[in-house]
């Protein structure tokens, strides 16, 4: 199938998703259960979205496989897998901070970032009313327009986007390598949403973007916009991004970037 037709999949259900969950901030919004710390929630309205998605990708591609941050994984029997996160920033979604996710994406191969191929994704903000589509080989869009990096800057006028792992340990040692690098970059951003934080990489609202600990989900579609927006979207050193590190910049400033993190130790 063209990577056009999986997009336009993948879109029109993110779409659908994006209003579902949009209605259901405006009807108000619990949190329903913690997961991983208490601080790592989840509310009623992801598991309503998520079985929104799964259940229309169920009937658009039945041969495809599933891997969902709410509901789990399912294999197929095309090849073809769809990475879903049903709400991407669900912490700014409980507070109603209008800048949260649904990102879908559809990848070749097994459903592991560390070598599977991203063939289309799509992130929509149904708050802010965009929406950020790819698909490989073929660019990167916001609202259907063409959307590019920022062009290079040194470190020192680098606007650096960063998230926090949900464990405590793991945050202190976060905000240690945040404290060495502030004072080298423009500014540090922690917006809350890492498909968004990827997706602002790709149009130039930011220079780049660093994180730890990230789950598939979280960076599928997302990755996807950056890259084909011009961006080198990266683990350590020469492996692919996963749960250990993802960097998404313009090409030359994610190299100084790299090396700055790893002095402190990221
Ligand atoms: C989280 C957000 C956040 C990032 C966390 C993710 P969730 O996803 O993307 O920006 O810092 O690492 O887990 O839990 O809101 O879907
Ligand atoms: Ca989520």
């Amino acid at each position: 199938m063209p990577h056009s037709d999986l997009l336009a999949t993948a879109q029109r259900i993110a779409l659908e998703a994006g209003a579902l969950a949009l209605r259901r901030r405006a009807e108000g919004v619990e949190v329903a259960a913690s997961k991983s710390s208490s601080v790592d929630i989840v509310t009623e309205a992801d598991r309503e979205t998520e079985k929104l998605i799964r259940d229309a990708l169920a009937s658009a591609r039945p041969n495809d496989g599933f891997f969902g941050e709410e509901s789990g994984a399912e294999r197929g029997t095309s090849g073809l897998t769809w990475i879903v996160d049903p709400i991407d920033g669900t912490v700014n979604f409980l507070y109603g901070i209008p800048h949260y996710a649904v990102s879908i994406a559809v990848v070749e191969g097994e459903p592991d970032p560390l070598t599977w191929s991203a063939l289309a994704g799509a992130v929509v903000n149904p708050a802010s009313g965009e929406t950020f589509t790819a698909t490989a080989g073929g660019g990167a869009f916001l609202n259907g327009e063409r959307i590019h990096v920022a062009p290079p800057v040194d470190l020192s006028e680098a606007l650096v986007a960063t998230g926090f792992a949900y464990a405590s340990e793991e945050r202190s040692r976060q905000g240690r390598v945040i404290a060495g690098l502030l004072p080298q970059v423009r500014d540090i951003r922690r917006m809350g949403t890492a498909s968004l934080d990827l997706c602002f990489v790709a149009c130039g609202r930011t220079n780049a973007y660093f994180e730890r600990t990230l789950s598939p989900w979280d960076h599928a579609a997302g990755a996807l916009v950056a890259i084909e927006a011009g961006a080198t979207v990266k683990g350590l050193g020469d492996r692919a991004p996963s749960r250990d590190f993802i960097l998404a910049a313009e090409p030359k400033l994610t190299v100084r970037l790299e090396r700055e993190l790893v002095r402190l130790g990221i």
